[in-house]
């Protein structure tokens, strides 16, 4: 949510630089851009309502080009419509000072209230503009940026990531973090701040990530932290394994379809270098999975939001079959407000692409508050889940841009499996053999994905999506460990077509969905040989007796011949099932997207990396 960059060099301009740390940041959102720069005792800012195109036809004039320092911002409104009056940065109006903020204040109305009473004048309906002017009330007295800052922040409650910068005596830029994740790094004649390394890549593979209450100060070829109180601290500097051309997109016309494109080596990457084949068993890197605490285990508490959710559900289905262990899985943002009991020898298990959605860090929080022991399946390694995590299991699927979670969730699914397998074996209830042939299995579904993402079934695809491209609504329908999968179908239709879609376990239909269906309309049914591929084909008759056009994807040849449309999904195990039925999902909800000439990589009212509540 919110993007924000930062640069200051001893030479050179780092205009570009800026602009181009917001292309990779514009899946944070992207409803309005700005920066602001200095290059002597002025401060100029230009921000715009709308992409960063529109920003850069803005500064098209190169009266800015050569500014040695700046910050920039790109914008998911949370208060205030997107105009360019509430795009960042936003100053005090002193010309001297300019500030972009990512994150929620939330005491803004009582805080404004005040500044106005002094005679400070607004210019936006946003909570950030609150800051500028705390901040410049503070520069007015005297003080650094740096301590202006802190006195700043110790007025607000809510959470941020900031960037502030200063022109006085000399030039000042200050970032620090409250919740939202930020980056800083040094390089020999700059220093950099930004939400996501993706934005540094061009600039360095070195970087720090800083936590809660950390106060950087940037200036070129250094960063000095300290806490807000003024103590100074040290945090460790990370290499960053993705380069630049990880976040490309290599000639894919969107970054979604390259995202499905690459799962067959996501699947190898997280899975490959983990099995011990002969022991029947795998090894996560790190402390944390060994037989001894796994043993100790009496439940497992999943904590998740959106897509990494129905990971989580899968994961449920997997661990309790294959490990016996007793799995609660809960929407991260219901279970920090619900009041949780919690048994002794629970583990809570956060699933998160980012690493820094704000909901499901609040109840892994939560949950480590109530004792429970925090773990993670987490795709950003020195995100802020992996860091309060005792024992993670990253799923090194690389940079994922497109806002809609494609190859994450393939590779949070895959790690699910293979905690259950290794809960299965610590825990006395996987035999070797069994473990065995789970791994093969595992093992030879990347030839099988490899053959999904083929032309073959791109048109095919294509030309059920063409067919309904007009549909008032979908259903998605699945059961067991395809349930999920059905809710993940619907989303990502529902994410970038726009088009009313529901994801149902297929045996609770006849509990009332079912008075929905009307001649015509299209029921995806996702189903799998497996303990309940009969009683989902009973449940296709039920919605072809409603005139339902059912469209049937999986390996269940009798639900295929069955159906009005078919996808058929290369065969392989009950438990892998949703790795390969996923895939035309996502297909679908892209060619379906495309056709009604939706955004799909930037669908409207979304971000990726979700740091609000
Ligand atoms: C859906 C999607 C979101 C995320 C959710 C959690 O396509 O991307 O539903 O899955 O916001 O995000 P992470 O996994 O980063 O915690």
């Amino acid at each position: 949510m919110c993007g924000i960059v930062g640069a200051v060099a001893r030479q050179g301009a780092v205009l570009q630089d800026l602009v181009e740390g917001l292309r990779k940041l514009e899946y944070r959102g992207y409803d309005s851009c700005g920066v602001a720069v200095a290059d002597g005792a002025e401060i100029a800012i230009r921000r715009k309502v709308g992409r960063l195109t529109e920003l850069e036809a803005l500064l098209a004039d190169g009266a800015l080009a050569s500014a040695r320092a700046g910050i920039g911002h790109t914008r998911w409104a949370t208060h205030g419509k997107p105009s360019d009056e509430n795009a960042h940065p936003h100053s005090d109006g002193s010309g001297r000072m300019a500030l972009v903020h990512n994150g929620i204040i939330e005491n803004y109305l009582e805080l404004r209230r005040e500044l106005q009473a002094e005679g400070r004048k607004f210019s936006s309906e946003t909570d950030t503009e609150v800051l500028s002017h705390l901040v410049g009330r503070e520069l007015a007295r005297g003080l650094s940026l740096a301590d202006a800052g802190r006195a700043a922040l110790s007025r607000v409650h809510g959470y941020y990531a900031i960037a502030v910068m200063a022109v006085g005596k000399t030039f000042e830029l200050v970032a620090a973090r409250q919740g939202p994740p930020l980056v800083v790094a040094a390089t020999a004649d700059a220093a950099w701040c930004a939400s996501d390394v993706l934005a540094l890549l061009p600039h360095t593979r070195d970087v720090i990530y800083i936590e809660d209450g950390d106060v950087a100060e940037l200036s070129p070829g250094k960063v000095v932290l300290s806490r807000v109180d003024g103590s100074p601290v040290s945090r460790p500097v990370r290499h960053i394994d993705w380069d630049e051309e990880a976040a490309s997109k290599r000639g894919f016309p969107h970054f979604m379809l390259k995202e499905i494109f690459e799962q067959p080596d996501v699947l190898a990457r997280t899975a490959f270098d983990r099995i011990l084949q002969l022991e029947g068993d795998v090894a996560f890197e790190g402390d944390g999975w060994d037989d001894a605490g796994l043993k100790r285990l009496e439940r497992l508490q999943v904590v998740a939001c959106g897509t990494a959710l129905h990971a989580g559900y899968i994961t449920k289905y997997l661990v309790e079959s294959l490990a016996r262990l007793p799995v609660d899985v809960d929407f991260a943002s219901e279970f920090r407000y619900r009041g949780p009991v919690l048994v002794a020898n629970t583990a809570v298990l956060a699933i998160s692409q980012s690493g820094e959605t704000a909901d499901t860090l609040a109840a892994m929080r939560l949950a480590r508050e109530l004792g429970c022991r925090p773990v993670s399946i987490c795709n950003v390694k020195g995100s802020t889940v992996v860091r309060e995590s005792e024992a993670v299991i990253l799923t090194h699927a690389g940079p994922e841009i497109g806002v809609a979670s494609t190859k994450a969730f393939v590779a949070q699914v895959i790690a699910g499996f293979m905690l259950a397998v290794r809960l299965g074996r610590a825990r006395g209830v996987l035999a070797v053999d069994d473990g065995r042939r789970l791994l093969d299995e595992l093992r030879c579904l990347r030839p099988r994905l490899e053959g999904l993402l083929t032309e073959k079934t791109l048109s095919a695809v294509r030309r059920i999506a063409e067919k309904h491209v007009k549909a008032k609504g979908f259903f998605f329908l699945g059961r067991g460990v395809n349930f999920p999968v059905a809710l993940e179908g619907a989303l990502k239709l529902k994410e970038i077509s726009y088009v009313h879609a529901e994801g149902y376990a297929a045996g609770e239909m006849k509990h009332g969905p079912i008075a929905l269906i009307e001649p015509g309309m299209p029921i995806v049914v996702i189903n799998s040989p497996g303990k309940v591929a009969e009683k989902v084909r009973s449940n296709i008759e039920q919605v072809k007796a409603r005139g339902g056009h059912v469209i049937a994807i999986g390996a269940d040849r009798e639900s295929l011949a069955l159906a009005d449309d078919a996808i058929e999904v290369p065969d392989t195990i009950e438990w892998l099932s949703p790795v390969l039925n996923v895939v035309p999902l996502q297909l679908f909800a892209y060619h379906h997207a495309l056709l009604r000439g939706c955004d799909i990589d930037k669908p409207r009212n979304l971000a990726k990396s979700v740091t609000v509540e």
